[in-house]
């Protein structure tokens, strides 16, 4: 449904995004992740034909991005970084506007269904500039979904929403895939990507790694065995390493932590030993690392991609 091949896009001579292939399928949540000015919504904005690639084709829902731009446009729904609504119209008036453009049939019917489902009904006739941050980026997330577009673009969508207000929004977002959109979310929570996302890509100005939360993280150094007992006494020790030998093993306040592929054959036999030994064992677990250690490995913790002068 969308589909970029060698995607790039040049501003001078600076590369924000070079040689970029991605493909979504209906039904999928793509997410993208990456540090800041990392490309993500410099790509966004190429897929919806809202700004031209200068190298490399991308399709969306059959359409060619630069040749069929009218066609893209109507295939897709945006969330743009900055909302982009019109302050002096309400909340209905907003949506009735947009709704136009698009020429939609039963469009009192969308907007009182969208406003209801974002919790703004009750506010439809106040103008969206008074509206607070949250309540706007709901609003422009009705008008994102209002002509019910096959593909989504969501750019951070729940970055301005308190936790009830982003849940509702990510319960939306779920709903959306259930019944088969294709799905781009840029997120910075990782959390959200997580849970949200069927793939995750971690790009800087190119795609670094794209999997499903799992498989990236069981790319990164894999899982470990955390034993911990309630005193590290030398016998408990000894039978650690008796059994493990020590080169894959950390030790820290009475944990033992065992990087292992295979933790389910490893820990009986370490328990007993740690039990012989004469050890309270208080817990037996497995840790994977976290989503949060695979982006940093790939992106660093160094400073942003691009650090700016304040604005
Ligand atoms: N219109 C523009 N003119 C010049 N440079 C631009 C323009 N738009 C984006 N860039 C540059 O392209 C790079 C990528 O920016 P982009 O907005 O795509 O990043 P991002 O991943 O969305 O970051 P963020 O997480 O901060 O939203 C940055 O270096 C940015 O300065
Ligand atoms: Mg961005």
């Amino acid at each position: 449904m969308i589909r970029a091949e060698n995607l790039g896009k040049r501003f001078g001579d600076r590369a924000a995004v070079e040689a970029l292939d991605l493909e979504v399928a209906p039904g999928e949540v793509f997410g993208l992740l990456g540090p800041n000015g990392a490309g993500k919504t410099t790509t966004v904005r190429m897929l919806t034909s809202l700004i031209a690639p200068t190298a490399g084709r991308a399709w969306v829902n059959g359409h060619a991005i630069g040749a069929d731009d009218a066609a893209v446009r109507r295939s897709v729904g945006v969330l743009t970084e900055v909302p982009g609504l019109y302050a002096r119209l309400t909340a209905a008036e907003n949506l009735r506007f947009f709704g136009r453009l698009h020429s939609l049939d039963d469009l009192d019917a969308r907007i009182r269904r969208f406003l209801t489902l974002l919790g703004l009904w009750e506010r439809r006739d106040d103008r969206a500039g008074s509206f607070s941050k949250g309540m706007r980026q709901k609003l422009a997330i009705a008008r994102t979904l209002l002509h019910d577009p096959p593909v989504v673009f969501l750019d951070e969508p729940t970055a301005a929403l308190d936790p009830s207000a982003a849940r509702v929004v990510r319960d939306f977002i779920a709903g959306l895939r259930d019944a088969g959109r294709a799905i781009v979310l840029c997120t910075h929570n990782l959390d959200e990507a997580q849970r949200l996302c069927n793939r995750i890509a971690i790009m800087q100005r190119t795609i670094l790694k794209v999997g499903t939360a799992e498989t990236l993280r069981a790319e990164l150094a894999g899982d470990q065995l955390v034993v911990t007992i309630r005193e590290v006494t030398p016998a408990a020790r000894a039978a650690v390493v008796g059994g493990v030998g020590d080169a894959a093993l950390t030790e820290v306040d009475g944990r033992f932590a065992i990087a292992t592929a295979a933790p389910d054959a490893l820990a009986p036999g370490l328990v007993r030993a740690l039990v012989a030994a004469g050890a309270d064992v208080l817990r037996v677990e497995v840790e994977r690392p976290s989503l949060e250690a695979v982006y940093l490995d790939l992106v660093g913790e160094a400073a942003p991609a691009d650090a700016e002068d304040a604005l």
